[in-house]
């Protein structure tokens, strides 16, 4: 196999490795797209510092993300589905996170569950929260999370009406998949999918499993969804969340100043500024343009994350460069899954480690919790 050198090349190898209708569920925005390719694009716009002669030995990537020691500050975004990209694929990326000392955050729209996770890790990963309008079912989810020694729990609050993506709809994806024709011909064109596939029980929601009656295709998920998510959730029950879990709490979604300052008066410990990687609702701007507003407006009061078009260890220089103490990554990490399993989750792992180093360095500094705006070139 030819060497691997950037994310493009392993979103490549995973669209010829993963059946059409999973690879597209994971490179696919809603609408026009426009929101999840403005996330990528406008990462591009952003010029870097070039400095020379300064000392560049003993370079370190370590920091903290709430308080939790990371080996760079690149966390695993929670995403549905993942184990349809590679067989028990939560499990496998949340070993590859473990390994190379980042955290992984398990959705709750997940293949493996909370305990699949569990029972191959042997640190803490994180938890994603959805929340459905049966409150004993959320209460459930939470006890479950603290059951298995989750370390936080990010509540997301942008997802409590599913935005629409075409490609799904007219891929008609499932989980577990159809068996129609067009289906069958999509997955036995992916033979090493299918094999393992086979070898594992692993094939529907199951988190959710019990919960999810009448699952099947997408389009009764987003009635599904209709039904269970709560469109009533507001900023009491974030109170009742946090209370419920009593660890730290991380709100992801956030995308205005507004709802950043409410944010950091609800207690959480840190906001993911995000628009789900451009899922939700496009139109809206990308993640990168949004994060100096809410960092001049709420830095100094909650710490503050960013995900959304991260594709290069120089975006993630950016997103820091910009007042982000992490970020997260969730296409990128499943592209390496959907290509290589566990060993791809890795690679786009070390890919980002490499090109965030190597910046770093470009740009005149040695660790990475000292980037700060000096290493962007302003006109
Ligand atoms: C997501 N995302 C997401 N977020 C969340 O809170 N819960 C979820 O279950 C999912 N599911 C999901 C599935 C897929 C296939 C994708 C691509 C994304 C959003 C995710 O956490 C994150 O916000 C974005 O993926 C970040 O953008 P990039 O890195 O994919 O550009």
């Amino acid at each position: 196999m030819a060497t691997i050198n950037e994310i493009a090349e392993l979103k490549e190898l995973a669209r010829r490795r993963v059946p059409k209708m999973f690879f597209d569920y994971a490179d696919s925005g809603a609408w026009t797209e426009s929101t999840y390719r403005a996330n990528e694009e406008d990462f591009k716009k952003i010029k870097l510092r070039q400095r020379v002669l300064v000392d560049m030995t003993d370079r370190s990537l370590e920091s903290t993300m709430i308080g939790q020691k990371v080996s760079m500050p690149v966390a695993l975004a929670p995403t549905g589905l993942t184990g349809m990209q590679h067989a028990d694929g939560e499990m496998l990326a949340a070993k590859a996170a473990e390994e190379f000392g980042v955290p992984f955050t398990l959705s709750t729209m997940s293949i493996c569950s909370i305990e699949d996770v569990a029972s191959v890790t042997s640190k803490p990963f994180w938890f994603q929260l959805y929340v459905m309008r049966d409150r004993d079912f959320v209460i459930n989810l939470i006890d479950r999370a603290k059951a298995a020694k989750c370390s936080a729990l990010v509540l997301t609050l942008d997802l409590q009406i599913l935005g629409q993506r075409h490609k799904d709809l007219r891929n008609g994806l499932s989980a577990p998949p159809k068996f129609t024709p067009k289906h069958i011909w999509q997955m036995a064109t992916r033979p090493g999918w299918c094999l393992g596939m086979l070898g594992t029980k692993r094939h529907t929601f199951r988190n959710i499993v019990g919960h999810a009656k009448g699952v099947g295709d997408l389009s009764s998920l987003s009635s599904w969804t209709a039904e269970q998510f709560d469109p009533r959730l507001n900023w009491s029950d974030v109170e009742w969340i946090k209370q419920r879990w009593g660890g730290p709490l991380i709100l992801k979604g956030i995308l205005d100043v507004e709802d950043a300052k409410m944010a950091a008066q609800s207690g959480a410990d840190a906001i993911i500024v995000s628009n789900h990687g451009g899922r939700q609702l496009d139109g809206a701007p990308s993640s990168i343009s949004v994060l100096p507003h809410i960092v001049d407006a709420v830095g100094d009061k909650i710490e503050i994350h960013m995900d959304g078009g991260i594709r290069s260890g120089q975006d993630v220089l950016k997103a820091l460069a910009l007042g982000a103490k992490g970020t997260f990554i969730g296409r990128p990490f499943l592209y390496g899954l959907g290509a290589m399993g566990k060993e791809g989750v890795t690679l786009a792992l070390d890919i980002i480690r490499k090109e965030l180093d190597t910046t770093m360095a470009l740009c005149g500094k040695r660790r990475a919790v000292d980037i700060g705006p000096d290493v962007l070139y302003r006109e």
